[in-house]
């Protein structure tokens, strides 16, 4: 992302000053979690998508704000249904401040993401955003339904993810192509770049889940685990498993508390019977669908930088 540095030295702090507020704790706990870092992912994906294609203007700026500010709104959210105690390698701000504040902290934040949009008044980039924010919810509702679901289908695993992540990656990529004022076919070719590499993002987020550090992760690892999230590493080696070892798996979905114990034994049948593998097989294969949706569009610096950034995907260690 070297390409793009000054801009994205300019979003960081387009990014703090629309947390400007006038109420101190919004400030500091917006500063707390934003200044945490984070990958940054989502607002390079837009600002890179709209240089690709020619677009040298302010508004990319705005949009990854946009886009950063719901993607952290989201986080907020789902940090209080996980349950979770660690975010960006820093306690969660549910951990620190309770639920609520963190809920109403994440629903300022989508809120400041509208009011941005709004002000820039373009219906057609709004339309976008909307619809992503609408698939992230119902991701999520259609996850948290199916918690502690050992049936949970290998499609029905996809729409999930579909939803809760590719449709902001897909978004992302799209805004840069509607900024640049392009049409219709190098529009779908950006959604399409966006989506397959969202996807790509969350089974390699759902691999580490199981295999990395929380040094490493930012997070505590075997979450998904212990709040019983059926993934696709899980999904496959449910589908290899022996009756037996179906059933090992289903007593440690009836405990009230998954240990770590319990985590060893699922993350090593997972090991043998190559869940991980073929999560990332798969994972693998959506960004070469990625990088093959980027064919025709005209080779240049920022063209690279996409599809190195969609490899660095599947590479990723945190
Ligand atoms: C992370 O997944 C969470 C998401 C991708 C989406 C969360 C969305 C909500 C809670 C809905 C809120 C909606 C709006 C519009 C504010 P994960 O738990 O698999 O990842 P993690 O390991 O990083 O927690
Ligand atoms: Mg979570």
């Amino acid at each position: 992302m070297e390409i793009i540095s000054k801009e994205m030295e300019k979003f960081e702090r387009t990014l703090i000053e629309s947390t400007e507020s006038g109420v101190p704790f919004i400030e500091n706990a917006a500063r707390y979690v934003l200044e945490a870092g984070g990958k940054r992912i989502r607002p390079a994906l837009v600002i890179l998508s709209s240089r690709l294609l020619g677009y040298r203007g302010k508004r990319s700026l705005w949009y990854a704000t946009v886009i950063e500010l719901i993607h952290t709104a989201t986080l907020l959210h789902d940090d209080v249904l996980d349950n979770a105690k660690v975010r960006r390698g820093r306690p969660s701000v549910n951990s620190l401040f309770g639920n609520e504040p963190s809920v109403l902290l994440g629903d300022f934040f989508y809120s400041k993401a509208v009011e941005i949009m709004g002000r820039d008044g373009d219906s057609e980039l709004i339309r976008i955003v909307s619809r992503a924010t609408t698939e992230i919810a119902k991701g999520e509702i259609l996850e948290i339904i199916r918690t502690g679901d050992l049936g949970l289908k290998e499609e029905e695993y996809f729409e999930i993810i579909g939803k809760k992540t590719a449709a902001l990656f897909s978004a992302a990529c799209e805004i840069g192509a509607v900024l640049a004022k392009k049409g219709k076919k190098e529009r779908s070719k950006l959604k399409e770049f966006g989506e397959k590499i969202g996807f790509a993002f969350q089974l390699t987020d759902d691999a580490l889940d199981y295999l990395s550090t929380d040094l490493k992760l930012g997070k505590k690892v075997g979450t998904d685990l212990k709040e019983k999230k059926v993934t696709l590493p899980l999904i496959h080696t449910l589908k290899k498993a022996s009756k037996k070892e179906r059933e090992i798996i289903g007593e440690i979905f009836k405990k009230d508390r998954i240990g770590s114990r319990d985590f060893l034994k699922v993350k090593d049948l997972i090991e043998r019977k190559g869940g991980f593998e073929y999560t990332y097989k798969v994972a693998k294969r959506f960004v070469e669908e990625g990088v093959k949706s980027m064919e025709g569009i005209p080779k240049s610096p920022y063209r690279e930088s996409l599809l190195r950034l969609a490899l660095s995907i599947i590479e990723r260690k945190n």
